[in-house]
């Protein structure tokens, strides 16, 4: 049960700094962990490869695709950004302009090129980005005859795993071609929920999907967590969605959730991470945090 004014990083009221022997309730309902901050990493890769996925539109995909490869990077993690939507949001939101340069859409076409060539640093240390401009809505017609047309990605990122920690696939808001490749070529897949009243219709069609490609394509890929993002403490309204998806989660759900903030959009204008627009802020601090869970769960090295 979710009470007002328990800690919830990233909202207004920040978290409240656990006392000894006094530990407090997070807003999952769980204890309230800081998480340690991640040992340095002796040498990089192969990566972990995690699809941020949910065909629900608009629910913090891209956000916390960014934000959180931004915190990986910051602790040292090379981390690898691959825009999987046609929208090309995530290119946007770490300042990629994407008009006429090579994107994940060359490479899914063309399995001679390099991935390398396509590869883009951002201006955030350790993090390089795949990006995607508007050309990947094609691709569905492009692959649909394609030979293995679900493991094209999976190939391409073979290619470049061995240099990086971590890759985060950043999916579109469907359950078409390109998210089912995402998730074949994916070792864990991350559902970010918005806290609000329609945050689970579809969420058992998306477990669905991700079961079938389990079976019959991807055998090893597990569930690393469900993101609840866009709380806010102060609704009533929120602290029952949440209550509602660790109802049906469980301990999937994250400990860490993100709270609803203005500084999100403003961070993406400007495109840079909110971790480099407003490192202070709280809502930095939980994708910082996010981080370091998601590194003690065992999700990222
Ligand atoms: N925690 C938050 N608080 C407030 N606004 C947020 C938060 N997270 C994301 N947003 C804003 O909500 C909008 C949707 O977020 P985002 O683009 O990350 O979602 P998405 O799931 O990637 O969407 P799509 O399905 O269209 O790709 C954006 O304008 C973003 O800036
Ligand atoms: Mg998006």
């Amino acid at each position: 049960m979710v009470k007002a004014g328990e800690p919830v990083a990233g909202s207004k009221q920040g978290a409240k700094k656990p006392a000894e022997g006094d530990t407090p309730i997070g807003p999952t309902g769980r204890p309230y962990h800081g998480f340690p901050t991640p040992p340095k990493l002796n040498g990089h890769g192969p990566a972990r490869i995690i699809a941020l996925c949910n065909q629900k539109g608009g629910v913090g995909k891209t956000t916390t695709t960014i934000n959180l490869a931004a915190s990986l990077a910051q602790y040292g993690r090379k981390v690898l950004a691959v825009d999987f939507d046609p929208q090309g949001a995530l290119s946007a939101g770490l300042g990629i302009a994407t008009h006429d340069i090579p994107t994940i859409y060359d490479l899914l076409l063309d399995s001679k090129r390099d991935p390398q060539e396509v590869v883009v640093s951002t201006a955030v240390e350790n993090l390089d980005i795949l990006p995607a401009n508007i050309d990947l809505s094609a691709s569905e017609v492009h692959l649909v005859n394609e030979v293995a047309r679900e493991t094209i990605l999976a190939r391409v990122l073979r290619k470049v795993a061995n240099d990086y920690d971590v890759i985060l696939i950043d999916c579109q808001p469907s359950l078409g071609l390109l998210t089912v490749n995402a998730l074949t070529a994916s070792h864990g897949v991350l559902i970010p929920l918005e806290c609000e009243f329609f945050a689970l219709r579809g969420v058992a069609l998306l477990i669905e999907t991700i079961d079938k490609v389990r079976d019959r394509l991807n055998p090893s890929i597990k569930l690393d967590g469900v993101l609840a993002t866009m709380y806010d403490a102060r609704t009533l309204h929120s602290r029952e969605v949440l209550e509602r998806v660790v109802d049906a989660f469980g301990d999937d759900v994250l400990e860490t959730v993100i709270g609803r903030t203005v500084k999100f959009p403003d961070a993406s204008v400007s495109g840079v991470p909110i971790t480099k627009f407003a490192p202070e802020h709280p809502a930095a601090q939980a994708y910082l945090r996010l981080a370091r869970e998601l590194v003690a769960r065992g999700a990222v090295a």
